[in-house]
């Protein structure tokens, strides 16, 4: 690690340090705390995640770095501070509240920043920095790596506050890739530490897609992937919050779909099953999946599910796929 980045890193320490304690104990953090408390934490989790509050003033964090020593260039360009197009330099996080971003070793290198009074944007995070990789790393990690191992599975989700809300619900093995759906480097991360994964991430149009994408993902880098099944529209934290906790493990984490079967679920949503057209092209589109299955006995159980679902014999299925393996090659 360069000395510049140290000096980003220990800025980094500082401000987790400032914004955690504003929103705990002072009246500038109170509207903060009082949006968190609204939505569910407790003290204990604003403190396991360190969660904090950003100041409406211009000045104060800056002023704060530059009393630390730390020069506002560096902070600039690490992305701690913000330079608008007068040069004024100010924090990019004011009135907001402060989600860390820990690598592996629980280390802040980034901040989320959630507006408390419908601002746009809703999240806003640091830039992309030498130290911060947004599709490198994999939000809550640390904390979550040892349950992880435990539990031998790993659950997926979009954000931050999904995280949280499952982790204080008993899921303590959730991660969250940061608004976008999982890459490469985050799956295989992730595969080294574990076989299965679970994907919950928010059961509105985005999210299935997101999950679709990110089932492909997980499979091609080794994983045993799971699907969980949200009424339509919510997202974790809101299931957690209506329903509860334990319903949330029990109904949606332990019942989660298989590969499988959340790809049928996912492709049926563009067929309509009544037509005869459809049923055929829907089918085809299986097909097409269970082809890339490299396990034989995976294979023909998907094909006895479809030969009973649609009255077709297993001699048809089993051509089918033999005539899309031999292209595949
Ligand atoms: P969501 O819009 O689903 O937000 O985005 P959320 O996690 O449910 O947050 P709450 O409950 O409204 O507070 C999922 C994730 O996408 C990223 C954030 O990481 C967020 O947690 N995101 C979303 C952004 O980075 N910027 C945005 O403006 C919105
Ligand atoms: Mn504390
Ligand atoms: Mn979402
Ligand atoms: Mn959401
Ligand atoms: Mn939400």
């Amino acid at each position: 690690v360069s000395t510049e980045n140290q000096d980003v890193l220990r800025a980094y320490e500082w401000l987790t340090k400032l914004y955690h304690h504003l929103l705990r104990h002072t009246k500038e953090g109170k509207e903060g705390y009082q949006y968190l408390i609204d939505r569910g934490f407790t003290d204990n989790i604003i403190d396991t995640f360190q969660l904090g509050f950003s100041p409406s003033s211009r000045e104060f964090i800056v002023q704060f770095l530059e009393k630390k020593g730390f020069h506002p260039q560096t902070m600039v360009k690490a992305g701690l501070l913000s330079m608008n197009d007068q040069q004024q330099i100010s924090d990019r996080f004011r009135g907001r509240v402060i989600f860390p971003i820990r690598n592996h070793l629980g280390k802040s290198i980034a901040f989320g920043g959630r507006s408390i009074n419908n601002q746009e944007p809703k999240y806003l995070n640091s830039p992309e920095s030498e130290l911060f990789h947004k599709g490198k790393l994999l939000y809550n990690f640390d904390l979550a790596r040892s349950n992880i191992r435990k539990k031998e599975e790993a659950v997926l989700f979009e954000g931050y506050v999904d995280v949280i809300s499952a982790y204080k619900a008993g899921v303590t093995n959730g991660v969250a890739t940061l608004g976008t759906s999982i890459t490469e480097a985050q799956a295989k991360l992730l595969r080294r530490y574990v076989d299965t994964v679970v994907i919950c991430y928010d059961a509105d149009k985005a999210g299935i897609q997101a999950s679709y994408k990110a089932a492909k993902i997980l499979k091609n880098a080794g994983c045993t992937v799971k699907v969980a099944n949200m009424p339509d529209g919510t997202d974790p934290d809101e299931f957690i919050q209506q329903y509860g906790g334990e319903r949330f493990k029990t109904e949606v984490i332990d019942l989660s779909d298989t590969y499988m079967s959340f790809l049928m679920r996912y492709l049926k949503r563009d067929y309509n099953l009544n037509l005869e057209g459809d049923r055929i092209q829907y089918v085809e589109s299986v097909l097409d999946e269970v082809a890339l299955i490299e396990r034989p006995v995976e294979r023909e159980h998907y094909l006895k599910e479809l030969a009973n679902e649609f009255e077709l014999s297993m001699d048809t299925l089993s051509q089918e796929i033999q005539a899309r393996r031999q292209k595949i090659g």
